[in-house]
């Protein structure tokens, strides 16, 4: 109990010295070079210090879950809070990044064109080939092969030319980077060792109002009971992974993938969808603004509405449901 406290509360310390660090400036004249620097610096080592929000946050939950079991109001509460927690920390980050980058004035020599973290043309296509080239990496490593990738364009507004869009690179990468590494390891596992892997396929089209990415694999699908917890924080099916592993960066396990994907795909007005066959495989879809003018922050805002949602307690429910899985399941589980 006392350790599941303390990686809630280490996190919270932090961010409590980050507004002390930021509170600081308050006094101090913007119009003063040196003032500038020391608030860059400022930045950076406040980004620096919530570097590991993430992994921190999910042992805590993966701990809870173990002392305190899940129960619904519960897991509904972390889910609401963990989304809303999230998708500011994308915001803040977003802002830090933006700023340091803007105000350190060298240009990016990879990437000439870019506004701080924005590419005002950022190619679909490269993006989801670097993806797929690092989750092929480690799932290279795990499992000791990977299928291959079959991208293909339809740019319906100029069909000759890649498709661009005004994006921050880094979000697209992390989303597609998760699909990819949720798509090998269903297609690794669920395909019998030294028979031809499947392919994954990537589609991406852009229209007048979406950009669209449809990554298909043939990976065996998820039962239709159970997807509605595939975007749960408390969900995973893969062994948990050691903390203290730093060899290897974990291909799953931390249940974080698609969750914190969907904020990202969210933050610029934009969703994350998956749809899937079992027996068959599971196609996951990523929808963003083809308009830069429509990409706006979404935020969450702490009001009224937003206490009630914490106080909400699930009521009986009103429909006959007598088994949530399949009979012989559960009675498997029953006689053990
Ligand atoms: N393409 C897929 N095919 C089959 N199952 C999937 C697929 N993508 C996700 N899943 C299921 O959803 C769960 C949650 O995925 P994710 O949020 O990425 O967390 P993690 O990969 O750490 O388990 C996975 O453990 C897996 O059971
Ligand atoms: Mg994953």
């Amino acid at each position: 109990m006392l350790e599941i406290k303390s990686y809630f509360f280490c996190c919270l310390l932090r961010y409590i010295q980050s507004l002390m660090d930021i509170l600081e400036f308050l006094e101090k004249s913007p119009d003063e070079q040196s003032v500038l620097e020391e608030f860059v610096n400022a930045l950076v080592n406040i980004r620096n210090r919530h570097n590991d929000v993430v992994p921190t946050m999910a042992q805590g939950v993966i701990e809870y879950k173990e002392v305190f079991g899940q129960d619904p109001v519960t897991s509904q509460n972390i889910q609401y809070f963990l989304d809303r927690f999230y998708l500011s920390r994308i915001s803040i980050r977003m802002l830090i990044n933006q700023h340091t980058l803007v105000f350190d004035g060298a240009t990016n020599p990879v990437h000439p064109n870019t506004i701080g973290s924005i590419d005002p043309h950022c190619q679909v296509a490269e993006v989801v080939k670097d993806a797929y080239e690092s989750a092929k990496m480690l799932c290279d490593q795990y499992y000791l092969s990977s299928p291959d990738l079959v991208l293909q364009e339809l740019n319906t507004n100029n069909r000759n030319q890649p498709i661009n869009i005004v994006y921050v690179p880094s979000h697209l990468y992390h989303m597609l980077f998760e699909l990819f590494k949720n798509a090998m390891r269903a297609t690794i596992e669920n395909n019998k060792e030294g028979s031809n892997l499947p392919p994954i396929q990537v589609m991406v089209a852009i229209g007048g109002e979406d950009l669209t990415i449809k990554m298909s694999d043939r990976g065996g699908g998820v039962p239709f009971r159970k997807m509605e917890n595939l975007f749960s924080y408390m969900y995973s099916t893969a062994p948990k992974p050691q903390m203290d592993d730093k060899q290897r960066a974990p291909l799953a396990g931390f249940g974080y993938g698609l969750p914190i994907s969907r904020l990202y795909a969210k933050y610029f007005q934009g969703d994350l969808q998956l749809y899937s066959m079992e027996g068959h495989g599971t196609d996951a879809v990523i929808h963003l603004k083809a308009l830069s003018t429509d990409s706006v922050e979404r935020l969450p805002v702490f009001n009224k509405t937003a206490r009630r949602n914490y106080e909400v307690t699930q009521g009986a429910d009103d429909w006959c449901v007598p088994s949530r899985e399949p009979l012989d399941l559960a009675v498997f589980r029953l006689a053990k």
